[in-house]
């Protein structure tokens, strides 16, 4: 423990901090980028529950994978943190009035509108869509075909949030989106290309050549496509309809102000970027860990062959024992983001044995959390039972965060990856085509299996 005197406005504030990191700051980068388990299991090895890191673009971070830290930092008063000024790094994804970036009364009043079609009854007809859309995509597959299952999955949960965000179906601009919007996010694909994103540094327009160029003339590109969309809908607001966009056209601030167009596109850009890719990786996950581990996959038939699939609620569908402790377990072991937003504190705090000033970066490790053995043990074996056996707590487990900032698709995701498994798992029947076991690696902010999952379809089933 290291303790220092730091001057904190008008008291002098006596800080009893964790360790720092060894190595120097560009090391840790690399690490962190090119090899963050290792980074992060290595580090937590030596140093504990609790260090700081530095990274490039970043202040120091305390790192934090101890349950009564998280907790603490959850339940606190949420005026104690600012997490949407750090969260920059994904600024020029998702614009300024994003959700994800904003703090305080504008996040609260944003996070009250954005909510409702997250939840309730909602869910139920959404239900039907993700089977729907499911069945679809897989249907354009041919037996003895193979294909890359986190690409297929990202078809499904695209055309999933284009259907309940925008209202858009089959179209031009539809198709325009839907190309636009994954040659963006492959452009993070590697973890080389994904430093652009993390690296503020590297973000210079050298051309339409240059890697970062290239980026923002497609993401022009996109945004003449969302204004488009969105002056045709103010244009035809008299046929409102259920998704999203219509709701946020419809709603007024205290002052009788509507949103404006940028707001409006910004909301449009966060649930594309935080609503797609992250449960086609999940969903991804989740067909490895079946297919490689059979008698897993037999228990989920079992399961499954124990409902009327076709007729069952979907809401019924989700509570299933069994496919919901594989799913959770899929988010346990390698969840899609390996952190919560960074929470900077607002004025000094006293958490565990330590002492943090105002200032402070607090960076809760979803990944080293799930991966600790006095909670998970055998931590890195596939065992969904363990969560039939035990309920663990919010601040054991975590893929989605949790307190003010929890990802607000939580049910959303939960529900699609549920649906989309359950009907592919019963209507078609897929091998792996892996020789190996499959790491994550890291896509832009998410950890995907690397490769993506190759798997083949043998045959099509009907119910
Ligand atoms: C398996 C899929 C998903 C995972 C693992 C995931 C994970 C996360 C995590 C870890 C956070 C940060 C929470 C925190 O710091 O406490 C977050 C925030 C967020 N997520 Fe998700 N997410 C998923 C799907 C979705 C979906 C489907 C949507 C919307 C359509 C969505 C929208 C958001 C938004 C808007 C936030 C910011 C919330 C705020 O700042 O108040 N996510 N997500």
């Amino acid at each position: 423990m290291v303790v220092t005197k730091q001057n904190t406005g008008n008291t002098e504030f006596s800080a009893k901090l964790p360790v720092k990191v060894a190595d120097p700051k560009w090391l840790q980068t690399i690490k962190g980028i090119l090899r963050p388990i290792y980074y992060l299991e290595t580090t937590r090895k030596s140093l504990g529950d609790i260090f700081i890191a530095e990274f490039a673009s970043f202040p120091d971070q305390v790192i934090i994978s101890d349950p009564e830290a998280i907790q603490k930092i959850f339940t606190a008063d949420a005026k104690l943190f600012l997490s949407g000024s750090g969260n920059e790094v994904i600024q020029p994804l998702v614009g300024t009035n994003s959700l994800i970036l904003l703090d305080g009364d504008r996040h609260i009043q944003q996070r009250k509108l954005l909510m409702p079609p997250f939840h309730g009854e909602r869910m139920r007809a959404y239900g039907q869509l993700f089977r729907q859309i499911t069945q679809q995509v897989m249907d354009k597959l041919t037996p003895g075909e193979t294909f890359i299952a986190r690409e297929k999955m990202q078809e499904i949960s695209l055309q999933v949030i284009l259907r309940t965000v925008f209202g858009l179906q089959e179209g031009e601009r539809y198709q325009q989106i839907q190309t636009l919007l994954t040659e963006m996010l492959d452009s993070f694909e590697s973890p080389i290309s994904a430093v652009f994103l993390l690296l503020k540094s590297l973000q210079i327009d050298l051309g339409s050549l240059s890697p970062w160029g290239k980026f923002i003339r497609k993401r022009a590109i996109l945004d003449k496509l969302l204004y488009q969309e969105i002056k045709e809908r103010r244009q035809q607001n008299q046929s409102l309809g259920e998704d999203i966009l219509s709701l946020l056209l419809s709603v007024q601030d205290e002052n009788g102000q509507f949103m404006s167009d940028t707001e409006l596109r910004d909301e449009l850009m966060t649930m594309l970027f935080a609503g797609h890719e992250t449960t086609a990786t999940a969903i991804a996950w989740a067909l490895y860990w079946l297919h490689y581990l059979p008698e897993v996959k037999e228990k989920l038939l079992n399961e499954l062959h124990s409902v009327d699939l076709e007729n069952i609620d979907p809401m019924e569908l989700a509570k299933l024992p069994y496919l919901n402790a594989v799913c959770s377990e899929t988010l346990r072991i390698y969840p899609v983001v390996f952190f919560a937003f960074p929470r900077i504190l607002q004025a000094p705090m006293q958490l565990l044995d330590y002492q943090f000033p105002q200032g402070t970066m607090f960076s809760i490790c979803i990944y080293l959390t799930h991966h600790r053995s006095d909670i998970y043990p055998e931590p890195e074996k596939f065992l969904p039972e363990r969560f039939l056996e035990k309920q663990f707590s919010p601040y054991e487990f975590l893929p989605f965060g949790g307190g003010n900032r929890r990802c607000l698709g939580m049910a959303f995701a939960s529900l699609e990856m549920k649906i989309v498994l359950a009907t592919i798992l019963s209507r078609y029947k897929l091998t792996l085509q892996e020789s190996q076991p499959l790491k994550p690696v890291r896509r832009g902010l998410t950890f995907t299996p690397a490769g993506g999952v190759h798997l083949a379809l043998q045959e099509k089933s009907s119910l």
